[in-house]
C-alpha cells in the first residue's frame, strides 16, 4: 500500500462510533444558519474588508465579496456532500482520507493548520487593534512597540519611522486565555452563542442603516479603480483595481466567509440532513454575503479607502475610526462597535482553535501525527498536550507576523483545501457511485470544476507572495509526511 491508501468508509464510521458519543438530532435549518453567522462575521468583515479596499481594490471590493461568495457556494454544496455521506468530525482531512488518499488527505489536514491556527493568530491580532480602541476610550492605549509584529513601523505624515513594533502581546494573551479556557473544556452555552450571533449582526446592520446617510459620492469615484500597483508600508507591492485588483481582494475577503464549513461538521447533529444542510450552509453565505456587500459599500462611502492604509488614519481598527471621524453623532456606535467585536472575535478565536485540535486529533488516532495530540487530559477529556503546543504556534504567529501576512496565509490554505474537497466529490462519485449520499450536489462535475475554477482564480489573485508561502507551508508538511507520518500510519502498519 502507498501514498494512495485510502481509509475505507465503514472504517471511517467504525472509528467515529467507537470514539464519540452518537449526537442526537435536534438541529433545525434555522438552528444551521444561525451557527453559521456565528462562526463567520468575524475579523474578515471588521478588519480584512478595510485593508483589501486599500490594497486591492477600492470601493470594489464590494465585487471581491461577491466572487468569494461565490467560490464558498460552490465548495460549500461539496462540503455539504460529504457532511451528509461521512458524518464524522475532522472535516476536510476526514473526507479526503476515504477519497483521495493519505499523501492528500496528509496535505488537506497541514493545509487546515493554515486555516484554523494561523487564522485564530489574524483574529488574535484584530482583536489586539480593537483592544487598543477600547482603551483609548479611557485615554490609554498599550505602546505601538508592545502591540506590533517588528516587521511593522509607525511612520509620520513626512514618512520618518517614528515607532518599531517589538511583540504583540495583547494578542498572544487573548490567544493564551482562549486556550486555557479550551483545556477546561468549558463550552459556550447556546445562549452565549446566541448573544454573540444577535450582537454582531445588529451591529453590521446599524452600521449599515446609519451610515447609508453619509456615504460620499467621491468617495465611491472611481467605483472600480484603474489597474495600477500598489506597495504597502512593509514594501509589498499589490496589482490594485481593474479585475486583477478585484480578485486579489476577493482572495482577502475570503477570509470572512471561513467558518460556514462549520455548518457542515454539525450534519450528524442536524434533524434532516437532506434538506437542511444545504439550507444551513448557503443559507448562512446568502445572508452574509448581502450583509457584507452592504456593509463594505457603505464603508467604503463613509471613509475613503486611502484612510485606510495610513496608520495613523484608519489602518486599524477601520469600522471604528469610520464612525469616529465621519459619523460625528454616533461615537456611542464606534463605541458599542468597539465592545461587541471584541466579544465577536474571541468566540471566533474559540471555534478556530477547537477545528485546529480537533483536526490534530483524528490525525494522531490515525498515526499521522504523534500521538501526544491525541492525550487527552485526566479531568477535563480535552487534547491538553495538544492545545498548549499550538499555543506556542499560534501565539508565536500572533505576537511576530504582521495581520495582512497571516490573514492572506490562512486564505489561500483554506482556498486550497476548498479545491480539493471540490475535487473529492466528484472522484468519489466515479470510484464509489454507490455509497448513499443523504444529500448530492447537483450537476457534477460542472459544480466541481466551478468551485475548482473560482478557487484558484482567488488564489491567482493573492499574487506571489502568497504563492511561495503556500509552496513553503507545503513543502514543510511533505517533509513531515516522508520523514514521520508515513511510517507511523496506523492504515498502513496495520497491514
Ligand atoms: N470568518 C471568520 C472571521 O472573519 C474567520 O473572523
Amino acid at each position: 500500500m502507498g501514498i494512495f491508501t485510502k481509509k475505507p468508509i465503514g472504517q471511517l464510521l467504525q472509528d467515529s462510533s467507537d470514539g464519540e458519543h452518537t449526537l442526537k438530532r435536534t438541529l433545525s435549518a434555522g438552528n444551521l444558519v444561525a451557527l453559521g453567522i456565528g462562526a463567520i462575521i468575524g475579523a474578515g468583515l471588521f478588519v480584512r474588508t478595510a485593508a483589501a479596499a486599500a490594497n486591492n481594490a477600492g470601493p470594489s471590493v464590494t465585487i471581491g465579496f461577491i466572487v468569494a461568495a461565490i467560490g464558498c457556494a460552490l465548495a460549500g454544496l461539496c462540503y455539504a456532500e460529504f457532511a451528509s455521506m461521512i458524518p464524522i468530525a475532522g472535516s476536510a482531512y476526514t473526507y479526503s482520507y476515504a477519497t483521495m488518499g493519505e499523501l492528500v488527505a496528509w496535505i488537506i489536514g497541514w493545509d487546515l493548520v493554515l486555516e484554523y491556527a494561523v487564522g485564530a493568530a489574524t483574529v488574535g491580532i484584530a482583536w489586539s487593534e480593537y483592544l487598543n480602541k477600547l482603551l483609548e476610550m479611557f485615554g490609554m492605549r498599550v505602546p505601538y512597540e508592545w502591540s506590533h509584529s517588528p516587521f511593522e513601523s509607525l511612520k509620520d505624515a513626512a514618512g520618518q519611522v517614528v515607532s518599531h513594533g517589538i511583540m504583540n502581546i495583547p494578542a498572544l494573551i487573548i490567544i493564551f486565555l482562549i486556550t486555557l479556557l479550551l483545556i477546561k473544556g468549558s463550552k459556550e452555552s447556546a445562549v452565549v452563542n446566541g448573544i454573540i450571533v444577535i450582537s454582531k449582526v445588529s451591529i453590521v446592520v446599524l452600521f449599515i442603516v446609519l451610515g447609508w446617510a453619509y456615504m460620499k459620492e467621491a468617495n465611491h469615484t472611481p467605483y472600480i479603480p484603474a489597474a495600477t500597483v500598489y506597495s504597502d508600508s512593509q514594501g509589498v507591492a499589490h496589482n490594485f483595481g481593474g479585475i486583477w485588483g478585484i480578485l486579489g481582494a476577493a482572495g482577502v475577503v475570503f477570509f470572512a466567509f471561513i467558518g460556514f464549513d462549520a455548518v457542515s461538521t454539525a450534519a450528524q447533529e442536524a434533524k434532516n440532513p437532506k434538506k437542511d444542510m444545504p439550507i444551513g450552509i448557503l443559507g448562512s453565505l446568502a445572508v452574509c454575503t448581502i450583509l457584507y456587500v452592504l456593509f463594505a459599500h457603505v464603508l467604503t462611502g463613509v471613509a475613503n479607502f486611502e484612510d485606510f492604509r495610513d496608520a495613523t488614519k484608519g489602518k486599524e481598527a477601520s469600522v471604528a475610526y469610520a464612525i469616529k471621524t465621519y459619523m460625528t453623532n454616533y461615537s456611542w456606535l464606534a463605541n458599542l462597535v468597539t465592545v461587541a467585536i471584541l466579544f465577536g472575535f474571541s468566540s471566533v478565536i474559540l471555534v478556530m482553535l477547537m477545528g485546529q485540535s480537533r483536526v490534530f486529533y483524528s490525525m494522531s488516532r490515525d498515526g499521522l501525527v504523534p500521538k501526544l495530540f491525541s492525550d487527552l487530559h485526566p479531568k477535563f477529556h480535552t487534547p491538553y498536550k495538544s492545545n498548549w503546543i499550538f499555543l506556542v504556534l499560534v501565539g508565536g504567529f500572533a505576537a511576530f507576523v504582521p495581520g495582512d501576512i497571516v490573514g492572506d496565509m490562512t486564505s489561500i490554505g483554506t482556498l486550497f483545501a476548498f479545491m480539493l474537497v471540490c475535487a473529492g466529490v466528484w472522484i468519489l462519485r466515479v470510484t464509489n457511485p454507490e455509497i448513499p449520499r443523504q444529500f448530492k450536489v447537483p450537476m457534477v462535475p460542472v459544480v466541481s470544476v466551478l468551485g475548482i475554477a473560482v478557487c484558484g482564480a482567488m488564489i491567482a489573485g493573492l499574487g506571489w507572495t502568497n504563492w511561495a508561502r503556500l509552496g513553503g507551508w507545503l513543502v514543510i508538511g511533505l517533509v513531515i509526511y516522508y520523514t514521520y507520518s508515513r511510517k507511523h500510519s496506523k492504515l498502513r502498519t496495520n497491514d
